[in-house]
């Protein structure tokens, strides 16, 4: 898309925040488990009465975790149905107002008007619009501001650091909707925010003998916005995107994916901290080289650490997949290294859902 016409600049991912059972513990699996350094901090005191967040960054990535701190309120009620889920997915514009009613003129359904807050650090604009699911897109203009994080947030500095893992940045966030709404919710992308389709894949892409799945890639403007969006395919058993949208209670957030620069730095250290990984058959590294040609690293520490392969038109990519990280068989992470492929590892998706399909056997969920 030309810029000249892109009614929604986005300037990246602004941050992700998440509603939890226990805010707390969250922050610290996220700095003990993936080495995210504390941030800032809003509570009971700092004047909050309903609810607790903690800010947690690595690189460009910013992680936000609240709870409630009472029975009956929004983040009760999301963490209650949904279980730990991702509620914000926080998009950083130059200009929120105009960001809101761009799109909200276009059809998207506001979560919260234009405003303005302000603390000693500066001001923030942000507005927010509703998209599938629970989830909600808030748009952030944080350029007159200078505090850790947002207005009513105070910088967080606990005794207990650990070092970071390698993760980067934010490289996509796939949503999971529900049966026939994969191409709805292309459209609002499309229409409603101003993306275009990167990548299609239909059911013959995506399926083994027993499930299926269709995806479409979204993309914005400048492409630092990837919004891969899943929805589940008629297969002889239930699907990945069945089993996701029963145990979250509808359509949300299925995974973010994080880049490295060092891919096996990154997953051999995560694996120390407790990260657990999906793993392929080791049989996948025995003919992966004659798909994906010469790669730089060495086979064997890939399949010592799990790390799948795959190559498009511009290159290649390195991939692994953690298991769900709850209890409830939803939210999960992807670790990705780009060596010049800008795809999603079509290559992987079969070996990938074998492998999912075995861990859906032990929770009887197939
Ligand atoms: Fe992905």
């Amino acid at each position: 898309m030309n810029t000249t016409t892109d009614f929604l600049p986005l300037n990246g991912t602004d941050y992700v925040e998440f509603y939890v059972g226990n805010a707390k513990q969250a922050a610290y699996y996220y700095q003990t488990a993936f080495g995210f350094q504390p941030l800032a901090y809003a509570g009971l005191e700092t004047g909050l009465k309903d609810r607790t967040s903690y800010v947690l960054a690595q690189g460009k990535i910013r992680f936000v975790f609240t709870s409630s701190l009472v029975a009956d309120s929004p983040v009760a009620q999301h963490a209650m149905k949904h279980g730990d889920g991702i509620k914000v997915v926080a998009l950083w514009v130059d200009d929120a107002r105009k960001s809101w009613e761009e799109t909200t003129k276009r059809g998207a359904k506001s979560y919260f008007e234009p405003k303005t807050d302000k603390d000693e650090n500066g001001e923030v604009v942000t507005s927010g619009i509703h998209t599938y699911g629970d989830t909600v897109h808030v748009f952030v203009e944080r350029s007159r501001y200078n505090g850790p994080f947002l207005p009513g947030f105070t910088a967080w500095n606990p005794e207990y650091r650990t070092p970071e893992t390698g993760l980067k940045y934010v490289d996509h966030m796939v949503g999971n909707v529900g049966w026939n709404e994969m191409n709805k919710w292309v459209e609002f992308y499309a229409n409603v925010m101003g993306f275009s389709q990167l990548v299609s894949f239909d059911d013959k892409d995506i399926s083994t003998e027993y499930t299926a799945l269709m995806s479409k890639v979204m993309t914005n403007g400048n492409g630092r916005i990837k919004f891969p969006i899943n929805e589940p395919a008629e297969g002889k058993k239930r699907s990945q995107v069945e089993e996701y949208l029963d145990f979250y209670g509808g359509s949300g957030v299925q995974h973010v994916a994080m880049a490295t620069d060092d891919i096996i730095a990154t997953v051999r250290d995560l694996r120390s901290r407790g990260i657990e990984f999906l793993t392929v058959p080791g049989s996948y590294y025995d003919t992966v080289l004659n798909r994906v040609g010469t790669i730089d690293e060495e086979l064997l520490s890939l399949k010592e650490l799990g790390i799948l392969v795959d190559r498009d038109d511009e290159g290649y990519l390195l991939q692994i997949f953690t298991r769900p990280v709850e209890d409830r068989p939803t939210v999960f992470y992807e670790i990705i290294q780009r060596k010049g492929a800008k795809s999603f590892g079509k290559g992987n998706f079969k070996a990938l859902f074998e492998a999912i399909e075995l861990e859906q056997i032990r929770r009887g969920t197939l």
